[in-house]
């Protein structure tokens, strides 16, 4: 391989930067050039590419977002998106790709190297963590840095009002984000859409008079907790309990930006420099990822179809502690 192409895809992550740099960095040590490909899938349709050297990844590692930009391109989706995609790789001579993003950006990898053959590799660059294939994904620490900040900031003022806040924290389908920044944000509680009878012991949990010493209370919600929002679980919570003094707060997108922590620095760079010497050494079809602190190749079929749990015992940790 002469020349590979690197993007980002799908939602942006605190990391993703880093990892951009290792591509480009991991290439240039093995005398392999970099095409950056902006705005992910939608890029490669409309030919916005751009040569990347090592200069050009200089002074990003600290940056969240993406210097390449992102995007859901839903015209990647269709074959005749597939078909300008392949004709713009084709004219820029690119050899293969390193795809940074989540389940999507898998999913369109893989669809495009059955159709065209183009040799792909995938990070995984999600706040959200549900990747399969990695223990952590790139941006999940940072962002659950940030949420556990704001849990903070929220404590003092709900002890100050003794008050019940219900936070809603990120993640389409999982709950990582709501179990790690819930146990470390010591929460009371913890909603998540992986647990099904979440709900109802929370409800237990705060009919034990005995166990309940507390003036004030920290709940956190997983954006795609099966229950509903934090605000329609905060209603009818209150239909229960219409004493408590309740208020919710939806931390949104500043889960996703932000500098990158140590631990998403260290581990998009090691997963951009892994990608780009798997893909030289002939793979394709699969992402990177660390589990149990090894390097790891994944299939992108198993990335797919595979669902990446929460810890059983984290669960019950948070459940033993938040009493
Ligand atoms: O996948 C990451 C994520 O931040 C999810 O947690 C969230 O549901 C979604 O992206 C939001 O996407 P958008 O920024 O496109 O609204």
């Amino acid at each position: 391989m002469n020349r590979i192409g690197v993007f980002t895809s799908g939602g942006d992550s605190p990391g993703m930067n880093a990892c951009i740099r290792a591509v480009v960095r991991t290439a240039a040590f093995h005398q392999v050039e970099v095409i950056g490909i902006k705005r992910g899938y939608q890029g490669l349709i409309e030919n916005e590419m751009t040569l990347l050297n090592v200069k050009d990844v200089g002074n990003i590692i600290q940056y969240g977002g993406t210097i390449l930009k992102t995007a859901r391109s839903a015209e990647f989706l269709t074959s005749e998106g597939r078909q300008k995609a392949f004709q713009n790789i084709k004219n820029a001579g690119i050899d293969g790709l390193v795809c940074i993003g989540g389940n999507g950006t898998y999913a369109g990898a893989d669809v495009f190297y059955k159709e065209y053959g183009v040799p792909s590799i995938g990070a995984p660059g999600t706040i959200d963590n549900d990747l399969f294939g990695t223990d952590y994904t790139i941006g999940f620490d940072t962002a659950v840095n940030t949420a556990m900040d704001a849990i903070d900031k929220i404590r003092d003022t709900a002890d100050s009002h003794n008050r019940v806040f219900f936070i809603e924290v990120m993640g389409r389908d999982s709950g990582f984000i709501a179990l790690y920044s819930g146990i470390s944000g010591g929460a009371e509680g913890i909603l998540v859409p992986e647990i099904m009878s979440d709900y109802d012991d929370l409800i237990k949990q705060f009919n034990d008079k005995s166990k309940r010493k507390k003036d004030f209370s920290i709940i956190i919600v997983a954006e795609g907790e099966t229950e509903g929002n934090a605000f329609e679980i905060a209603d009818k919570f209150k239909k229960q309990f219409t004493h408590f003094d309740i208020r919710v707060s939806v931390l949104g997108h500043i889960q996703r930006g932000g500098k990158p922590t140590v631990n998403d620095r260290i581990l998009a760079s090691t997963l951009g420099s892994a990608a780009v010497e798997s893909l030289l050494n002939g793979e394709t079809s699969q992402c990177v990822g660390i589990v149990n602190q090894e390097l790891k190749l994944t299939s992108f079929q198993d990335a797919i179809n595979q669902h990446k749990k929460i810890s059983q015992n984290m669960w019950r940790l948070s459940q033993i502690l938040s009493a």
